[in-house]
């Protein structure tokens, strides 16, 4: 049979419990009877509490946000129409990417559709040839880890914010006039930090760039939520609205000459339709309720520090001061056990298995939002306890 190995892939990932299946949110309307909060989901006409969503500031469905994305596709229409240089770039997208700029404190700022696009675009750029260096951190995404390998760029991975790892390896590259550190600003399967001043300072030492991927940290870092930003200087960005900011598509902000070079360069960004100037437009509404907003962030906070305390002891959780909390199960089976026991209790808790994370480190992905209330955290709190114990 032609192709054989999609059915042998599928069936070794099913042996393996790594298999993985879509399932479908549906509107609340479907749930007879049952309030449906922001924080809920409903999945198969039954409704749970929501701990898997990246919605950490709760700004989805926001009517101030939903507002502007009905002005912005009555100005603009929901099509770009075309790719950005092309006719595809409207005064939605420039005045997204100014207020970026601004937010940031950031000479310039480019938009792409996706996060994914955007990694792959900027390490494909910045390693054109064998002579570009690129040092990542262990733990970073998918898409930083495909971009840095199909590059030219010679590649090594330093092991999880360990900056003397990082500066053993940089020294063995002294030479090298294009050297790229890259991580994430907080990392999306465990919610740690990188420690961004010392990175911003040893890339300043050994005249290397720092490449932040911010995906987690957009809206979340920051008294205005600014992300890594604001804690040293970050030469180069990349954010994704789809997660705090509660839109879609993503950007990245860097000097003028490597904008320039973006432009006339990057295929991911060339030959792509440029995202809906009416999803830009409501972006715009989105930043500026995550700037004002800090109640949010601190809700996130206390409410974290809630669940920290309430865990048994026995429960391996990574602490962290963001809004992932990665609860580590080890074995997939079991994982998907207690992610299923949890389930029974109302919960929604995807269980995360290899490959996205290391073999006999599947977790439970807490994620808490500014759209859950004390009572959520003491009930999921509990309900972890019983099921883990
Ligand atoms: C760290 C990180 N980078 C990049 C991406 C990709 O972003 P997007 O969902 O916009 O493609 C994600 C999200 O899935 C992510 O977690």
């Amino acid at each position: 049979m032609a192709f054989d190995f999609i059915r042998a892939d599928v069936n070794e990932q099913k042996t393996k419990s790594r298999y993985r299946q879509l399932v479908c949110a549906q509107i609340e309307s479907s749930v007879v009877n049952t309030v449906i909060n922001d924080n809920m989901i409903v999945i198969n006409d039954k409704s749970y509490l929501n701990f898997s969503s990246n919605d950490y500031l709760g700004l989805n469905n926001h009517p101030l946000i939903n507002q502007a994305l009905q002005e912005g596709a009555d100005k603009f229409g929901t099509c770009a129409s075309s790719s950005s240089l092309v006719t595809g770039y409207h005064y939605a997208h420039q005045s997204l990417e100014d207020e970026i700029c601004q937010w940031l404190n950031k000479p310039k700022c480019l938009l792409f559709s996706s996060g994914f696009s955007a990694n792959l675009a900027i390490f494909n750029a910045l390693g054109k040839t064998a002579g570009s260096h690129f040092f990542l951190d262990k733990l970073s995404h998918a898409s930083m880890i495909d971009g840095a390998y199909q590059s030219n760029a010679t590649v090594k991975r330093f092991n999880h914010n360990n900056i003397d790892h990082l500066s053993n390896l940089l020294q063995r590259r002294e030479q090298s006039p294009n050297k790229l550190i890259a991580s994430e600003g907080v990392f999306s399967m465990d919610g740690c930090q990188a420690n961004v001043n010392e990175l911003a300072q040893l890339a300043k030492a050994k005249q290397a760039w720092l490449y932040l991927d911010d995906a987690h940290s957009i809206g979340i870092v920051g008294s205005e939520g600014q992300g890594s930003n604001s804690l040293a200087n970050v030469d180069i960005t990349m954010a994704t609205f789809g997660k705090a900011l509660a839109t879609s598509g993503a950007f990245i902000t860097c000097d003028e000459n490597l904008h320039d070079y973006l432009v006339n360069f990057s295929r991911h960004y060339i030959y792509s339709t440029a995202i809906s100037p009416a999803i830009a437009w409501a972006t715009k509404a989105s930043i500026s309720l995550a700037q004002k907003e800090q109640w949010r962030r601190e809700k996130i906070s206390e409410l974290s520090e809630l669940f920290t305390r309430l865990l048994a002891d026995n429960i391996e959780l990574i602490t962290t001061q963001s809004s992932i909390h990665a609860i580590i199960i080890g074995d997939e089976k079991k994982a998907l056990a207690v992610s299923d026991l949890l389930k029974k209790q109302g919960i929604w808790l995807t269980a995360i298995r290899p490959p996205t994370v290391a073999v006999n480190s599947s977790r439970l992905r807490v994620t808490i939002c500014a759209n859950h209330n004390t009572k959520d955290i003491i009930y999921l709190a509990g309900c972890i306890n019983k099921a883990i114990a």
